[in-house]
């Protein structure tokens, strides 16, 4: 499994295990099918309600705790210092563990404008042990700029929505420079017809891969690490075993020229929870 060096300590596995939609009997089920296939990284979130049971899926893996990265993201009700400390606390409780490896304000809220407060909160609580890093989702640059002139703290990863059809260059551009890990959700686009695009099934085809595994063998090519979301134990399998595929920069370039295409792009300066 190839990882992704964090600008403070250790690394997050390259592909992971996304978890939304599923429910918490979902995750109780999916995700132990996951680790045993060999995932080590799981994506949960306080906005998924799945905390419960992606904590007894790992409960019931048996797989050592250390062996495993588990990521999750609190709303904007928790954007204070001593809100992010309650939330973290909660999750920990839902997920039956002692400490996070990964904590992300989920959404910037620009309207709201408590992201800095939020971030401080985070920082507060890598400080205190009950995670070991801290980072942020769906920050653009000028979100980024302003928490780390306010705080001085870098993010180790900024979680954001990226498939070809929606490259972000400029916030990948921005996080490289600074050393913050870009993760891209929704890789496959949500099982739309990304997959079924003909340079995707085309590309797919010259690889010898799924168009999913092409979808995310173009996430690591560009140095992402990805969740992608399966509960089917096929597709699981397949998802990470992208991991072995090593595109041409000439295909991967091909893909990044769909940008601009997406037909469902989620803005954080006017979506966020
Ligand atoms: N930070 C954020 O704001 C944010 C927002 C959205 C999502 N996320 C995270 O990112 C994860 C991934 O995003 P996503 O779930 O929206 O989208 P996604 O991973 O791009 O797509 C998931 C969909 O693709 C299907 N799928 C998975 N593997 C497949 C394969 N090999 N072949 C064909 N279809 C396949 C899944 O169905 P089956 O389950 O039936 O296989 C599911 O319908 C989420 O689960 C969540 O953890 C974060």
């Amino acid at each position: 499994m190839s990882s992704i060096a964090l600008s403070t300590s250790g690394s997050i596995p390259a592909i992971g295990l996304g978890t939304w939609p599923m429910d918490d009997a979902e995750a109780a089920r999916v995700v132990p099918q996951a680790i045993e296939i060999g995932y080590r990284l799981v994506d949960t979130a306080y906005a998924y309600g799945n905390e419960t049971g992606v904590g007894r899926g790992i409960a019931a893996s048996g797989i050592p705790r250390d062996e495993l990265f588990v990521t999750t993201k609190f709303n904007k009700e928790w954007h204070s210092v001593d809100g992010v400390r309650e939330t973290t606390e909660a999750s920990l409780e839902r997920l039956g563990l002692e400490q996070l490896d990964l904590l992300l304000v989920h959404w910037p809220n620009p309207s709201l404008d408590r992201y800095v407060a939020a971030w401080e909160g985070c920082i507060a609580v890598r400080d205190a042990g009950l995670v070991r890093h801290i980072g942020v989702s769906n920050f653009l640059p000028e979100h980024i700029e302003r928490i780390v002139a306010a705080t001085g703290v870098l993010p180790e990863l900024d979680q954001l929505q990226i498939n070809p059809r929606w490259t972000q260059p400029a916030a990948r551009a921005f996080n490289t420079e600074h050393g913050v890990v870009t993760q891209a959700w929704r890789p496959l686009g949500m099982a739309g017809d990304l997959l079924e695009l003909p340079l995707v099934t085309g590309l797919a085809q010259k690889y010898d891969a799924t168009p999913a595994q092409l979808l995310i063998a173009w996430c690591l090519a560009l140095g992402l690490s990805t969740t992608p979301k399966s509960s089917d134990p096929a597709r699981q399998a397949q998802n990470l075993a992208a991991g072995a595929i090593v595109l041409d920069p000439a295909d991967v370039d091909a893909l990044c020229a769909l940008d601009g295409t997406e037909p469902d792009v989620t803005s954080p300066l006017t979506f966020g929870h």
